[in-house]
């Protein structure tokens, strides 16, 4: 099951500068600031009530966020959605025929489990679904 829009993520070219623009913003400081190996992305999280803000910025040529920035420029990544069971949510959406980007739940930034949708199949929106690392 779907609870909530976790999360926002924004692709940035510089997240010290991103950290300033969303400080400024949103009037709060970024709670966690987090690299993520294994996907080339440093990360910062904002939080609005119950909403975050992910900004994303790419830490090696090849990652995937180095690539949306050269196709799209800046702007909106993706949308997370909160799951209470991911391995359920991942077989209830492939049954629906929707495409998902790994077939295992990954290790995500904040201490979550995640997979991705393919954009093709979700009206060119990149969807997340995450769940809390209990
Ligand atoms: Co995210």
């Amino acid at each position: 099951m779907l609870t909530n829009v976790e999360h926002i993520g924004i692709a940035v070219r510089s997240l010290a500068a991103s950290n300033e623009l969303f400080t400024k913003l949103l009037n709060a400081t970024p709670y966690k600031q987090e690299a993520v190996e294994s996907e080339g992305v440093s990360t910062s999280f904002f939080k609005v009530n119950q909403t975050k803000i992910e900004l994303l910025e790419a830490t090696r040529e090849d990652s995937a966020i180095a690539k949306f920035i050269e196709k799209k420029g800046e702007g909106i990544h993706h949308i997370a959605f909160e799951v209470e069971d991911i391995q359920a949510e991942m077989e209830r959406l492939k049954n629906e025929g929707f495409v998902l980007l790994n077939e295992t739940p990954r290790q995500g930034a904040d201490n979550k489990l995640v997979c991705f949708l393919h954009p093709k199949g979700t009206n060119g929106v990149l969807v997340e679904l995450c769940q809390e690392i209990r």
